[in-house]
């Protein structure tokens, strides 16, 4: 959600808060601001829209200022108006916000009884008033701002510029992310290391209740109970083009042809000498639990969905599957010898950090699969399971999710090896066929100008379904996913063999289907299924194998995979249902890596 960044330094302020907010637009842009003090003056410029909106009003009318913050807003109170961006100012303050104050009305009230009015429809504005309110009592810009966040409840990082001081800006995490930048006689505070990637590679990052009270020469860090405390520096290097589109037109276009790469890492990082499998840090005991629960939000979640079928199948493991935002408050009792895993791509995601932190102290251990090594899911779980996906910027998660699907995998094969619920010959034969995965899902990449040429007529539709079975049934999901997020169409996936329960109502020759089939134990079930829907005049896209596309006889449409073993199909399947979506999204004009309402990091609840 929302961006923020500060700046501290010896040059115009301007230029390097739009340069950060370029790299945060992904977690929020339907608004953008950034304020600045020049010669004892807070002023500030904001726009409606994407960034650029805000680089063109700068440009007609520039800030000046060698301090400033910045902000790219996903909307939470208060529509996308030039009113309710960010920053927030109340008389000498101005505010960037990350999260949700949930005791605003109360603050506001509070605030109107003391003839303090607000003029947006936020919750940051409240916290503005605040410290301006506190200022006039005769508080120093740090005990304003310390008082202010002692009143707040909800989840936020923040960051205040005061117009008294241009050598200040307090930062303020709880909940969302948030760190301190070190550079040369400036300092800067960010969302992540992304932004900060500019300006340094020598970051801290906030802990919960951190407070940071920065300065051109110094970072304080008091921590939650006002107590100086001593955060780690860590060197963090982003290679820029991590974050540019290398020559693609989209991010996403970008990531999905990254994944042969991606996928070979993270292979190796879990089979460094290429025949077994080595986890890090010393690796997980999977003989000394009895069951698992996998928690995780959206794509992450249909990843876990997956793995529930390679951990049952393959290490004989009971698991448990539940979207964090139910989990969290469903409250449900962790039985002894459970291990609870959460899959993350930012590793930030408010519900999923909720659900791990309600494990705490009751799942005998708590493992996370994150792309993101330094986020708070990571820093809070005891084992960490990178998925080595490189920054993913597109907001639909592409690479991410199949690199997800990897280490869940090499993690199912492992539990089964420990738990001696797989040969050595098979463990073999699948570990040999994972090396070679890359190179599979390389000529699966193939399929992209047929997915584009299909794809023109899926985006005539007004709904598409997707079916599959097994292992397929999660990547229908996804791929229904990824078609309603980025190309708007309405999409629904169905296990096959739930369709003629209710689904196949939905059926007519306006509705194109796409069924997922490999030539699994479970295909020939698959295609009765298919002809069901062919039946109601329904138009399938068979995804399969050659041979299963010519089993499956006439189809309305059909894309071709390499053959691989059963077990690997979801990685590979996933590719046709991002291209599809990619290219339908393209074709009906979309906001391809920007789609409306969304966001990447969803650090609110
Ligand atoms: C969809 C998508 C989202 C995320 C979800 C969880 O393309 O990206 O559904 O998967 O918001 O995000 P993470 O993985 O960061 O916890």
């Amino acid at each position: 959600m929302c961006g923020i960044i500060g700046y501290l330094g010896s040059h115009e302020a301007a230029p390097f808060l739009v340069e950060a907010l370029k790299r945060l637009e992904y977690r929020g842009y339907d608004s953008a601001g950034i304020a600045t003090i020049q010669d004892g003056r807070l002023d500030r410029r904001r726009a409606v829209g994407k960034l650029v909106n805000l680089s063109d009003a700068l440009v007609y009318d520039p800030l000046a200022g060698k301090s400033g913050i910045g902000h790219t807003r996903w909307a939470t109170h208060g529509a996308p108006t030039e009113g309710n961006a960010h920053p927030h100012r109340a008389g000498p303050v101005a505010v960037v916000h990350n999260g949700i104050i949930e005791n605003f009305r109360e603050l506001r009230a509070d605030l109107a009884s003391k003839g303090i009015a607000h003029q947006t429809e936020t919750d940051t504005e409240t916290v503005a008033l605040l410290a301006n309110h506190h200022l006039s009592e005769g508080m120093s810009p740090v005990d304003a701002a310390a008082a202010t966040i002692a009143r707040l409840e909800g989840a936020f990082a923040l960051v205040f510029l005061f117009e008294s001081d241009d050598n200040l800006l307090i930062a303020a995490r709880k909940g969302p992310p948030l760190a301190v930048g070190h550079g040369d006689g400036e300092n800067y505070v960010g969302s992540d290391a992304i932004a900060l990637a500019p300006l340094t590679d020598r970051i801290t990052y906030l802990e919960e209740g951190d407070m940071a009270i920065v300065t051109r020469q110094s970072i304080e860090i008091r921590d939650a109970n006002g107590s100086l405390a001593n955060r780690p520096v860590k060197t963090i290097r982003i290679d820029n083009t991590m974050v540019d589109k290398g020559g693609h037109k989209h991010f996403m276009g970008k990531e999905i042809a990254e994944q042969p790469r991606v996928i070979g890492e993270a292979i190796r990082a879990y089979m460094p000498d290429g025949d077994t499998i080595a986890l890090p840090d010393g690796g997980f005991d999977f003989t000394a639990v009895d069951r698992l629960t996998l928690v995780a939000c959206g794509t992450a979640y249909y990843a876990c969905l997956t793995a529930k079928y390679w951990f049952e199948q393959l290490a004989r493991l009971p698991v448990e599957v539940d979207v964090a935002s139910e989990f969290r408050y469903r409250e449900p009792p962790i039985p002894a010898r459970t291990a609870a895993l959460f899959v993350s791509q930012s590793g930030e995601t408010a519900d999923t950090l909720a659900a791990l932190r309600y494990c705490e102290g009751k799942a005998s251990s708590i493992l996370a699969v994150v792309n993101v090594a330094e986020s708070s899911i990571a820093r809070e779980s005891d084992l960490v399971l990178p998925i080595h996906a490189g920054v993913e910027v597109g907001v639909a998660s592409t690479k991410a999710f199949t690199c997800q699907l990897t280490v869940l995998l090499i993690l199912a094969l492992e539990a089964a090896r420990q738990r001696g619920e797989i040969s050595p010959e098979r463990l073999a034969d699948v570990l040999s066929q994972l090396r070679n995965l890359p190179a599979v899902i390389g000529n699966a990449l193939d399929t992209d100008a047929f997915a584009a040429h299909v794809s023109n007529e899926l985006a005539e539709a007004q709904d598409v379904l997707f079916l599959g079975r097994g292992l397929m049934f999660p990547i229908a999901m996804e791929g229904a996913l990824k078609m309603k997020e980025i190309s708007y169409i309405h999409a629904e996936a169905y296990a096959s063999g739930e369709l003629k329960h209710g689904p196949i109502a939905l059926i007519d020759s306006h509705v194109p289907v796409v069924v997922m089939a490999p030539r699994d134990a479970l295909y020939d079930k698959t295609v009765s299924n298919m002809q069901e829907v062919m039946a109601r005049g329904g138009k399938v896209l068979l995804i399969s194998d050659s041979a299963g596309i010519e089993q499956a006889g006439e189809v309305w449409r059909s894309i071709t995979l390499p053959r691989i073993d059963p077990l690997l199909t979801p990685i590979l399947y996933a590719l046709p249902a991002q291209l599809l979506a990619y290219h339908t999204a393209i074709a009906k004009g979309t906001d391809v890596d920007q789609p409306r309402n969304l966001a990447k990091s969803v650090t609110v609840e």
